[in-house]
């Protein structure tokens, strides 16, 4: 063998070792660097949201109280248009914003009763009501009514994507799961569509999103798992949105409990995917919680939008579940196996959560008296 072979195979194995010991230094420093941070990072954290956390608190029970001396936007002369707005929440965001002197565009499917609600708003004090008779799941009908509105009034202040649908069911009992799409088609992708389209006239006008997503797109809710995705996703994409918007368009995200409408009526997806209304799965699903005033719901979105809030929490005590659900997610599994999840093999319509409502005779002093009735708007 030539020397210069011989340096060649020497200088070879001098780089291979130098190599593997720089990448057993560097995995032995990734690895320390890993069980540092396993070590004292939570301990760390933990003790910053604490204190954070109390600090938190504190702001927002002093808040509470200066919230209605603090200022709020005049909606004389503006534009909201409110999808969903033929019944139930959106219906009453409608009433809030003709009462505030807002011009509005109302959009649902059912063409009479969107109209029954135009001409209460104008009595409320709206000076002018367009309803434009839409399917938010189809894209061109988002196009075409966002451009009516512009069209219409020449301007758009507040976009507020309400309309949506629900299912309670059991996943397991889901017979015809090809016909779930709209929920994720109406309630997620109709907010999206709408405000795609809607952007770039907001932009002109400062204006605002308003996103009614629910509160079980962050709490665990059986028989709600489909319909709690779809809003999972309506919360994860304003919160995002919101950030590439900031400071010229605000979203506020209303993350409701449960309200009186046509869904809490028991107007839902059954598990063949049919809209039906089934009050006995409504039981089964609501129980024993309390459900708020659309009146005072409503009241509260307009108003918490029109101050820029971030979030709408209703009814107030919902917070303290959500706090429960990040902090110790533990306690509320418990809970809700305690009320939801029914023996296997037995139907869902046995758990403790409607035993009991029916037990206590709660329906009288937990649910409004409206959503008793299984009837419905029809067109
Ligand atoms: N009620 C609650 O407890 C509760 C709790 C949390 C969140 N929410 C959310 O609040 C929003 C309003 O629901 P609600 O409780 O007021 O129930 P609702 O009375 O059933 O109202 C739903 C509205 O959405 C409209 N809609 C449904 N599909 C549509 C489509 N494809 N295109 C256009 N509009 C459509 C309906 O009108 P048409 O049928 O005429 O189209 C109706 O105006 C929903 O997004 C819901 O998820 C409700």
């Amino acid at each position: 063998m030539e020397s210069y072979e011989v340096d060649y195979c020497c200088f070879s194995v001098v780089v291979y070792v130098f190599n593997f010991v720089i990448v057993l230094c560097y995995s032995r420093a990734m690895n320390l660097i890993h069980k540092l941070m396993h070590l004292f990072l939570p301990p760390l954290i933990l003790l910053t949201s604490s204190f954070t956390l109390s600090l938190v608190i504190l702001f927002n029970f002093i808040y509470s109280f200066l919230r209605p001396a603090l200022p709020i936007e005049n909606m004389t002369g503006k534009v909201a248009l409110i999808t969903g707005a033929s019944s139930g929440i959106g219906e009453h965001i409608a009433y809030e914003y003709a009462k505030k002197g807002a011009s509005l565009v109302l959009v649902a499917r059912r063409e009479n009763s969107l109209r029954e609600v135009a001409r209460k708003a104008v009595q409320l004090g709206s000076p002018d009501v367009l309803a434009v008779p839409a399917d938010v799941s189809k894209v061109h009908e988002c196009k075409k009514f966002v451009e009516e509105a512009v069209n219409h009034f020449g301007r758009l202040d507040h976009l507020v994507c309400n309309a949506g649908i629900i299912s309670f069911c059991a996943f397991e009992d889901i017979t015809g799961i090809g016909n779930f799409t709209p929920l994720m088609d109406i309630n997620f992708w109709g907010s999206i569509y709408t405000t795609s389209f809607a952007i770039p006239h907001l932009k002109k006008t400062k204006g605002k999103i308003i996103a009614n997503a629910s509160s079980s797109g962050w709490l665990i809710s059986p028989t709600l798992s489909l319909y709690g995705a779809s809003k999972a996703a309506v919360i994860n994409f304003y919160e995002r949105l919101r950030k590439e918007l900031e400071p010229d368009v605000k979203v506020t995200i209303a993350a409701l409990g449960f309200i009186e409408s046509e869904m809490s009526q028991g107007k839902h997806l059954d598990n063949e995917g049919v809209v039906k209304v089934n009050q006995e799965m409504r039981d089964v699903s609501i129980g024993i919680l309390p459900i708020l005033s659309v009146g005072k719901c409503a009241e509260s979105i307009v108003n918490k939008a029109c101050r820029g809030e971030r979030y709408v929490i209703e009814p107030p005590w919902f917070k303290v579940l959500i706090l429960i659900q990040f902090l110790c997610p533990t306690l509320l599994e418990w809970a809700v196996h305690f009320l939801y999840v029914t023996k296997s093999g037995t139907p869902v319509t046995n758990a403790r959560n409607k035993k009991i409502l029916d037990a206590i005779g709660g329906k009288k002093f937990l649910y409004p008296s409206s959503i008793l009735s299984s009837q419905i708007k029809k067109d």
